[in-house]
């Protein structure tokens, strides 16, 4: 059984496979129309969503087969105190395979633990977002041709904004890459994942000024300051409006620079960008459905289990220090992390007296 918890769970061939089907399944649709027939899908949503799950939902319903499921933990027994891996065994009575979201960083990899289908990460907390990576690596494909040798923006919320840690672990994976990460102080990527780019010697910059960036640019990955991440409603109304793209600063970006974003937006692109034949954001909508159509065949295909990432996981007998992390409130799921021996530290990867990391949710343990 496979599941997609993380981006990397896909080799670059697969992710080159899944693309090829996609773009098969857009010229022709009626061939795809009854390859789920009797199947379902259950989409479990913890958390709220437009466009993953109405198009999952699409995704099933175009590919023949059926979808049950709940919009909102209100919705479902975990509102009684019911735990990720009972909902998860539950609901693989039913369904044959599974997407969720869920507010809790490293729920899915709970979740498998009682997993009897194959599970979609859909997106848990500030953690990872898979399926949007996919909808992202096509919009990539079709509209610049290419997923190499090309040079990404990402701008906004880089510390929440768990699509862009998906997209940076995807696109790190092609040659030639290079990243700019435009965010304020407080909202840089996480430095496992600027460490890992450091070791792997991809090109990258950390920024603060978009309007400096913006003539360089292949594509700009624009990001919306994800509020419900924040502790502290003050730091969100300081921190919400850092940047918003506009007309102006579209003038300063070169003539075949996209602009994406995974949506929803709130105002860090004002509407006018819109009518932009650079604006991409709403392709990426449709690709999104047409890849989980892709990923949803192949999942179902699959009787092999993934390459897993070569990393020894152990218990240290404490709990994982982030608040957001699974394992602080599922019952029956031990704690387990990872060991790491270099970190950045002002800007330089450092070597370090071993330090651990949640298996579930990759915060450092300090
Ligand atoms: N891009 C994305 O995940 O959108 P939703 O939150 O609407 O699913």
């Amino acid at each position: 059984m496979r599941h997609l918890l993380s981006i990397t769970d896909l080799s670059v061939e697969e992710i080159d496979a899944l693309l090829e089907t996609a773009a098969d399944i857009e010229a022709n649709p009626e061939a795809y129309a009854h390859k789920m027939e009797g199947k379902k899908l259950a989409t479990l949503f913890f958390e709220p969503s437009t466009r993953t799950r109405l198009s999952f939902e699409a995704a099933m319903y175009e590919l023949g087969g059926h979808v049950i499921g709940f919009a909102g933990a209100s919705n479902s027994s975990a509102a009684k105190g019911e735990s990720v891996k009972d909902t998860v065994r539950t609901v693989g009575c039913y369904a044959d395979i599974i997407a969720m979201r869920h507010p809790l960083e490293g729920a899915p990899w709970a979740a498998v633990q009682a997993a009897t289908t194959p599970v979609i990460n859909a997106g848990d907390g500030g953690h990872h977002h898979p399926t949007q990576t996919l909808a992202d690596l096509m919009t990539l494909k079709k509209e610049k041709g290419r997923l190499d040798h090309l040079k990404i923006g990402l701008c906004g919320d880089l510390r929440f904004g768990r699509t862009v840690h998906s997209l940076i672990e995807a696109l790190s994976r092609y040659p030639g890459n290079e990243f700019v990460m435009i965010s304020p102080r407080e909202l840089r990527v996480p430095g496992h994942i600027v460490a890992d780019l450091a070791e792997a010697g991809i090109p990258y910059k950390e920024a603060e000024a978009l309007e400096e960036a913006l003539p360089d640019l292949d594509a700009l990955y624009m990001t919306r300051i994800q509020q419900e991440r924040f502790f502290s409603p003050e730091e969100y109304l300081r921190l919400k409006d850092s940047y918003i793209l506009d007309e102006e600063k579209m003038r300063l970006a070169p003539a075949d620079m996209i602009v994406m974003h995974p949506l929803p937006r709130v105002n860090e692109i004002d509407v006018k960008v819109d009518a932009d034949p650079r604006a991409c954001y709403f392709k990426q909508v449709f690709y999104g459905k047409i890849m989980r159509m892709a990923l949803i065949l192949k999942l179902m295909g699959e009787t092999e289990l993934p390459p897993k990432p070569g990393r020894v996981l152990i218990t240290t007998g404490k709990q994982c220090k982030n608040p957001r992390c699974i394992s602080s409130t599922e019952q029956g799921l031990e704690p387990l992390f990872y060991p790491v021996h270099q970190v950045m530290r002002h800007g330089q990867l450092t070597r370090i007296p071993t330090k651990y990391v949640c298996a579930y949710c990759d915060m450092e343990q300090v």
